[in-house]
Formats: structure tokens, sequence, C-alpha cells
């Protein structure tokens, strides 16, 4: 029995796991949400000395652990952020996990980071960073904005306090409490975006501003803040400007949205997570910092056996510009996609949400049963359906998924209950919006 090489005991593994991905990749539904109890009772056993062979093995996954999950890559995920990878980015995706390059230094994956690199370049041109820009990719956006804020704290002095919206997601908050630094929450207005005249009332008199964190395309709402007033505050207060896109940054790749982005080209940092909407697998956040040499200065690990990996001065090695050191390439699945479909192909596949949002907020907006709350600008509908409440949305979600029409998730916008969709899967039908529509109108 042995678990390497070409006498492993593995079966016809390859020829399921190639199969499995095939069908996964042909499409999947919404999915389900798996009951604990009953996943622990038929899971039981699934470790044992001895182990189970193939076929118990495979039963457990296939049969199991597999089909007890929700579709965060069906066509009818319309949930929270939903992925939906490209057929080239998931096998190359595999590849990644066989050749376990170890992206995290140029000793040792030079070929693998040069190619994430011509990625990283593209965001930082298509923002408008002057060519000196650099980053490295991470494991999401939660590491990325967490790695991104400790630089911007190292340049602040003893200054600590972060300007966010309230519009701002959860993992800003959360890398400012491990930063222990303290956010100051700007409201934002009836548009959802975060402006720099707000910032300016926000900060009046004060002295203590390290960093203003934007969003361009905030989570709950898709709404692309005010970058460019972000900017000029960011400059009176000498702050560093981190933009979170890890959602709809990706949209700058598109000439007719380019302005909405106007500003990022002023930044200090910036994300992008192609998990989201640049059709990677899950596991990849594109970092990039105008100036690296800051960033190296803060995560560059040091210790006996690490300083070996730094063998030339002119590169930085990945795991100098984030908090994470040994790291999968988790940008060669988005590199090879682009490489093999071209930056144009992607392009089609975003303005393929845009369209989908837009024509659900057309009709959301004409059935006398709903309100749209405001317009798109990414591919985040949010809207009023007259008469429900909170268990309302929960019946209608549930319902949604039971019959496998789409998994969607409540939410609330600035307090109370409301309907959300995320429309970001290129081969959603435009078929869903009367689906929906139809679902919204059947009950009371
Ligand atoms: C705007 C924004 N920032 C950060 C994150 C966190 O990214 P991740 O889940 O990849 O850690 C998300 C996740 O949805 C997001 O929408």
């Amino acid at each position: 029995m042995t678990l390497h090489g070409v006498g492993a005991s593995t079966g016809d593994l390859d020829a399921r796991a190639v199969h499995w991905i095939r069908e996964r990749l042909a499409g999947t539904g919404a999915g389900v949400a798996g009951d604990k109890a009953t996943l622990e009772r038929a899971l039981a056993g699934a470790i044992t000395d001895g182990g189970l062979g193939l076929d118990g093995a495979w039963r457990m996954f296939a049969d199991v652990a597999a089909p007890a999950n929700i579709g965060l890559d069906s066509d009818r995920f319309l949930a929270f952020i939903p992925t939906s990878p490209s057929v080239a980015s998931v096998w190359m995706d595999a590849i990644v996990g066989t050749a376990n390059f170890s992206a995290e230094s140029w000793l040792e994956a030079a070929g693998a980071i040069a190619a994430e690199n011509q990625v990283l370049e593209l965001l930082a041109r298509t923002a408008g960073m002057p060519s000196s820009a650099g980053g490295c990719f991470m494991s999401g956006g939660s590491i990325g904005n967490l790695s991104a804020l400790a630089v911007a704290r190292e340049q602040a002095g003893s200054r600590r306090v972060v300007v966010v919206a309230d519009t701002a997601h959860a993992s800003v908050r959360s890398a400012l409490h491990l930063l222990g630094m303290q956010p100051l929450v700007v409201p934002t207005g009836a548009d959802s975006r975060l402006t720099g005249a707000a910032i300016r009332r926000a900060v009046a008199g004060r002295t203590d501003i390290a960093a203003i964190v934007a969003s361009a395309g905030s989570t709950n709402a898709g709404v692309i803040d005010d970058l460019a007033g972000c900017a000029d505050v960011a400059a009176e207060l000498d702050a560093w400007l981190h933009v979170d896109g890890a959602y709809g940054l990706a949209a700058m790749l598109l000439p007719e949205l380019r302005d909405r982005f106007a500003g990022i080209e002023r930044v200090d940092s910036f994300i992008v997570d192609p998990h989201k909407w640049l059709f990677a697998p899950v596991g990849s956040c594109a970092l990039v910092y105008r100036r690296p040499e800051l960033a190296s200065a803060v995560h560059t690990q040091h210790g006996p056996y690490i300083d070996s990996i730094r063998t030339a001065d002119d590169v930085f090695n990945p795991s100098d510009l984030g908090y994470q050191l040994t790291r999968r390439a988790s940008g060669l699945p988005i590199w090879f996609a682009l490489a093999l479909h071209g930056v144009e192909a992607h392009r089609a596949a975003i303005r393929a949400g845009l369209r989908l949002a837009e024509a659900m907020a057309d009709a959301l907006e004409v059935c006398p049963d709903t309100e749209l709350l405001m317009r798109p600008e990414l591919s985040v509908v949010l809207f009023r359906r007259h008469g429900w409440v909170a268990d309302d949305w929960r019946v209608w979600s549930a319902d949604l998924l039971q019959r496998g029409t789409a998994f969607v998730a409540p939410t609330t916008h600035r307090g109370e209950p409301v309907g959300r969709l995320v429309f970001m899967h290129p081969l959603t039908p435009m078929s869903i919006v009367d689906e929906l529509l139809a679902s919204l109108t059947a009950r009371g």
C-alpha cells in the first residue's frame, strides 16, 4: 500500500476525478444546505486506521460530502458574492494544486510568479498606476485588505484611525481590529456612496487619521465610492488610501465603465479578487501597491532558513508583499484563462452580469409589487417587496432554493429587510428574471 508515485494504490481515481470535474464544469444547480446531524452520521467512520479503499472513500466524497453544498459556482447562485470560474481556470487550478509551485519566492517559483505578475501589471496599468507599481496574489480579499492596511499603519507613525464607510466590507473592520487600529465610520448618503465631502466633514480638526478605505463595489449594494474625492482628502491628510475592489474593481477593465472608477489611479493600494468577477476558482486575490517597497519593509519575513530565498535586489518575492509565506500560485488560473481567451472574452463575461442586473432592475421597477432601491451601478440589485417583512424574505429564499430556482440570501438596507440579487455568472439565463419576478408576486 503506497501513497506516492506511480505505484500509489488509488485505482482509477484519476479517471473518476476527471469525470467529476467535467460534470461539474458542465453546470451545477443551486445545491442544498446540508443538515449537520445527517452529515455527521453519514460521514461517521470515514477515517479509519486501515482506510476505506477507493470505492468507500469515493462514495463518502461523491455521495455524501459533495452533494451537501450550495453551488457557489452555479448560474443560479445569486447571493453574497458568487463565483463562476471559467473552464480554463479550473483546469489550471487543478494543475497548480498538483505542481505545488512554491509561489512565495522567485527562487522557488520564478516562472509561476512571472506569469502572475503579468496579471498584476494588467490591473495596475488599467488602474493607471505607475510602472513601478507591483503586488502579489493572496488567498482572498480579507487577507488582501489586512496586508494592505498593515502597510498603511506602518506609514502612519502614531496615527491609528482609519476612515471607513458604513458600507465597508466586514473584513476591513476585522483587519483594523487585528492591527490595533480604530475605524472612524462615515455614514453614506441616500446613494450609499462614500464621498470626499462626507469624509472631510467627519475628519475636520483631526490629526490622527492614518488611512481611508473606499470600496470599488460595496458588497451589499454594489456601489463604487467617490474614489477621486477620497484621494483628494487622503492627500490633504497625508493618509494612505486603500481601495477594496474585491468584488467590483474587475469592471474597470471595461472601457465604458472606466470613468466610474476615476481616482483609482491615485490610490496607494487596491485589491481585486479574481475568484469574484474575473472568473477564477476560489482562493485568489490580486493585491497591488503603488510603492511595493513599502510593503516589503513590512511583510518580509526573516529567519535563518528564510533569508536564503532572497536572491536578488531587483525582485519582490510575493511573500514580501503580503501576510502569507507558503503560497499557492493563485494567480496562475486567471493568468492562463487570460492567456488562452484574451481580456476581451473576460470583459464580455462581465458584461453578461451587468445586462442581467439591468434587466432585473427594469422588471422590478415596473412591477407594482416591488420597488427598486437604486439603479444597479454594477451587478447587485437591491429592492423592496411591498408588504414583506424579514420572515417573508426568509421564506422566499428557502422556497427558491428548495425548488432549485436560485440561491438568494436575505439582506438589510439601512436596517430594513430587503431583497438582494447578484448577477455574475455569464451563463445565468435571462429567463431567470421572469422566474424571480413570478416568485415575488405569487405570494401576498
Ligand atoms: C468588497 C469585499 N471585500 C472583501 C471581501 C472578502 O473577500 P474574501 O471572502 O475573498 O476574503 C469581500 C467578500 O465578499 C467583498 O465583497
